[in-house]
This record gives C-alpha cells, sequence and structure tokens, in this order.
C-alpha cells in the first residue's frame, strides 16, 4: 500500500516547546498584533500563540474578538467589516499611545512576519458560528500564498472548525480547546480527529492530566503567568502553558535588562 505523505508528517507536538506566548507576549504589547508577536521573539519565546477569524470579504485575519470594540477604536463585528475597513483602524492605542502604529493584521502578514523571527505557530481558528468552512478555506489561501517554513498546530474550540481543517488543511496537527476537561475527553477527541488537548488552568486537575498523560495524548495549558503554576502543570504532564508574560516563565533565557 502507498504511504500516505500525510500520515509520515510528525505530529506538532514532536516540536513543541514549554513556553507559548498567548496572543503574542500579550502582557508586554496590544494581543495579537506585530508588535506582541516581535516582543514574544524578543523574549525568546519559540512558540507563539494566536487567535484568527475572516472579515466580511472572506480574509483570515488575526483577531481574538467577535467584535472590534475592546481591541480597536473601531465598533461592530469583525466579520461584517471588509478587510480595508478593519485595517483602517487602531489596534494598538487601548493598549497603550506609544502602540499607535498598530493595524489587524492579516494571516499573510502573521506567516511573514513568524517566517522571519524563527517563530513557530499556534493559531487557534476562531469562526463566527457559522462560518467555520469559510474561516478555514481562508486560512488555507493564506497558506498557499506565504508558505509557512516552522511548525504549525491548529487549535479551536469549535468543533466545525476542527472537521473543517481536517478536510482543507489535513497535514497540520490539530487540538481541541475546552475550558474544563470533558470526562469523555478520548472520544471527543477522536471525533474531531485531534491530537492535543488545550484547556483552562482554572480546571487542573491532576488526576486526570496524570491519566490523559499516560495515554500519550499531549496538553497545553492556559494561560499561565506564574513560574509555580507552570511547573506544577509540567510536573503533573503537561507539556506546554501558554502565558501573556514569556520571560517569567523562560527564566534560563532572559534579554538582559529583565533579570
Ligand atoms: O488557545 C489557547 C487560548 O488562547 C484559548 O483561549 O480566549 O485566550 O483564545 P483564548
Ligand atoms: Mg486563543
Amino acid at each position: 500500500m502507498p504511504l500516505n505523505r500525510i500520515n509520515i508528517i510528525p505530529s506538532a507536538y514532536t516540536q513543541m516547546k514549554p513556553v507559548i506566548a498567548h496572543r503574542g507576549a500579550s502582557g508586554h504589547a496590544p494581543e495579537n498584533t506585530a508588535a506582541a508577536i516581535r516582543e514574544a521573539a524578543r523574549l525568546n519565546a519559540e512558540w507563539v500563540e494566536v487567535d484568527v477569524t475572516i472579515s466580511s470579504d472572506n480574509v483570515a485575519v488575526v483577531f481574538h474578538d467577535s467584535d472590534v470594540n475592546r481591541c480597536t477604536d473601531g465598533r461592530g463585528l469583525v466579520i461584517q467589516k471588509t478587510l480595508a475597513e478593519l485595517k483602517s483602524l487602531d489596534a494598538g492605542t487601548w493598549y497603550s499611545p506609544f502602540n499607535s502604529d498598530e493595524k489587524i493584521l492579516t494571516m499573510t502578514e502573521l506567516l511573514a512576519l513568524a517566517n522571519q523571527l524563527n517563530l513557530n505557530l499556534n493559531i487557534e481558528i476562531k469562526p463566527t458560528i457559522g462560518r467555520e468552512t469559510e474561516t478555514v478555506w481562508a486560512m488555507k489561501q493564506a497558506l498557499k500564498q506565504v508558505p509557512f517554513e516552522h511548525t504549525l498546530l491548529l487549535s479551536s474550540f469549535n468543533v466545525h472548525a476542527l472537521y473543517a481543517a481536517r478536510e482543507f488543511l489535513p497535514e497540520y496537527t490539530r487540538a481541541l480547546n475546552v475550558e474544563a476537561i470533558p470526562r469523555d475527553w478520548f472520544n471527543r477527541l477522536e471525533e474531531v480527529g485531534a491530537t492535543g488537548l488545550h484547556f483552562a488552568a482554572d480546571f487542573y486537575d491532576e488526576a486526570v492530566i496524570k491519566d490523559i498523560h499516560e495515554a500519550g495524548t499531549p496538553m497545553a495549558c492556559y494561560t499561565v503567568n506564574d513560574f509555580e503554576t507552570a511547573q506544577k502543570m509540567y510536573r503533573a504532564g503537561v507539556q506546554a502553558v501558554f502565558t501573556d508574560y514569556p520571560e517569567r516563565l523562560i527564566l534560563d533565557a532572559r534579554p538582559v535588562g529583565l533579570h
């Protein structure tokens, strides 16, 4: 039987490092912007997590919320704005007047920046409910335009997004995001074809985590901003934690000035 090329691509988790910068280094710069991604690289993070959704004209953009109210100077839903409208917004001043030049990134800009900075990516798919297929399709177009040179892990809370990823981007490892770890975690991962499980730190349960670890399923935990909690997670078998402050967890590689 011929070897299926997809089956011989190693899991993204074989390349995973213990610290993933959450929405970039979002403790230090406006989340999901180029500034936050550059800051993550400066703080020696090798992995960055960002959220991706689409504009009304089906372009994949890097943004967490369904509306632009919190993280830009605009109002309204992302899915109801064209890329040109999204690009006209200031995505930095809400965080600091020094970040007034930040714009919402397209996924192609994200990929080019991560290529340049040697960063691996966890793209969390954040579709508008009902636009899952369009979101993943737009991501596929971005990856065609700017081939990614490092490791890419896809994740989502949305199972329809994960189904679409399995269909349109099968070559990338997928993770299921949850808040609490479901009792039937194994069946849920199997159902969506996900390799990894990402859960919320508030729902840490050592016994369950040890079981999952022993079953060989990689886990990552969000959002962990202190060293002790991160160590507790690693000891229990969690492979990586998402953090807004990478320098708090990467103690052996802080840039000069942060020791
Ligand atoms: O992907 C991990 C984490 O980012 C999930 O929660 O709301 O920060 O996107 P959220
Ligand atoms: Mg996220």
